[in-house]
């Protein structure tokens, strides 16, 4: 069975049919990931020896990224002994994932298309995970869906999500529609490595659309219930929506240095930030150098992030990001 050796020094077998992802989990070696289906680009990997075989399409790749011999982790398995330019995540791949029953514990509507759910799981069953991690909700029929949590971790154990509802969407027409308290759900997870990570940049930037604010607001309650965890001078969130009432939510800690800038895209006549969150951040002036961002929701915000932070003096590997990826 060939072996995956990763720059670290770790390595694990992987099995034929078998993604370079799963068989680093199978190992509880944890690596960089989000959607787990080429989508997204998290997983992305420079190989430096060995062969591999794509098993799913490596959308997010593109020709030269692979001409230069980028693979997607989610995506390939290996053909022969394997050396990868990434280093495992350590004590993180310690937190499994496990599949879970649970039961809605309440609706209720935050603005006219995104509800939050709160979902309940036994009490002897509860989910261990990082605030800013994912989970896969189950529904009738083995339909799945991801979702951010949205609170960091509670006395209760209970879970709440902010789910938008898309048009035609199969799950949406679930959740908005059909779902009740009480029903009966299954839940996978933690999925997705967007947690946060020790620092020493000064300015930790916050950046989101939509439902994106979901996961950013678990690591901002997480960050208040243990100050000794904030070691930034400032904590910029921005948050983008098309008009004001898509943000459905203000962040209010006081125990944090938090400058909190909503930022909208057609509402011409308000007073605040317009545009895109990215070229709010740009036009605030802050230090990208010296700054850390995690980013969270559509694709094209996070690959404009991307592209134009980089460019503006972020260091690369100073990008978190989690892309709200369609599953189909
Ligand atoms: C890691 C991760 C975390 C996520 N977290 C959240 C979250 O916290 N809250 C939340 O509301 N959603 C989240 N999503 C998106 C969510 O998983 C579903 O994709 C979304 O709710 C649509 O599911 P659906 O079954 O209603 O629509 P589907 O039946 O899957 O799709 C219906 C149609 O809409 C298109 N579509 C589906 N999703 C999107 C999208 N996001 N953008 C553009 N077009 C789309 C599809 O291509 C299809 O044509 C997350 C996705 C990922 C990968
Ligand atoms: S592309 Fe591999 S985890 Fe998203």
């Amino acid at each position: 069975m060939p072996t995956v050796k990763l720059v670290n020094n770790k390595t694990f077998d992987c099995q034929s049919g078998q993604t370079l992802l799963e068989a680093a989990y199978a190992h509880g070696i944890a690596l960089e990931h989000s959607c787990r289906t080429g989508r997204c680009g998290v997983c992305k990997a420079q190989m430096l020896d060995g062969t591999t075989k794509a098993i799913k399409a490596e959308e997010s790749l593109c020709a030269e990224e692979q001409a230069v011999g980028f693979i997607l982790t989610c995506c390939r398995t290996a053909v022969t002994d394997v050396s990868l330019d990434i280093e495992d995540l350590g004590e993180f791949g310690k937190i499994a994932t496990r599949t879970l029953p649970c039961r809605i514990d309440s609706l209720s509507h935050l603005t006219d298309d995104v509800i939050e759910v709160t979902l309940r799981t036994p009490p002897a069953s509860r989910l261990i995970y990082l605030p800013g991690q994912y989970i896969d909700v189950i529904g009738k029929d083995g339909l799945r869906r991801s979702y951010s949590i949205a609170n960091a971790p509670r006395d209760d154990g209970k879970l709440t999500l902010q789910i938008r509802k898309v048009p035609g969407g199969m799950m949406s027409r679930y959740w908005f529609e059909e779902a009740q308290a009480n029903d009966l759900l299954r839940l996978e997870g933690p999925l997705g490595t967007f947690f946060l990570r020790t620092s020493d940049a000064s300015q930790l930037v916050l950046l989101a659309t939509g439902t994106g604010i979901a996961p950013i607001r678990a690591m901002l309650e997480q960050l208040a219930a243990k100050p000794a965890m904030n070691t930034y001078r400032r904590i910029h969130v921005y948050w983008g929506g098309r008009t004001e009432k898509d943000l459905y939510w203000t962040p209010d800690y006081s125990v944090l240095p938090l400058c909190f800038v909503p930022v909208l895209s057609r509402s011409p006549d308000s007073t605040g930030a317009k545009g895109y969150v990215q070229d709010a951040v740009l036009a605030d002036g802050i230090d990208l150098a010296d700054a850390i961002i995690y980013a969270c929701g559509s694709e094209s915000m996070i690959s404009s992030a991307m592209n134009k932070l980089i460019a503006a003096g972020l260091r690369r590997k100073n990008f978190y990001f989690d892309a709200f990826v369609s599953s189909n």
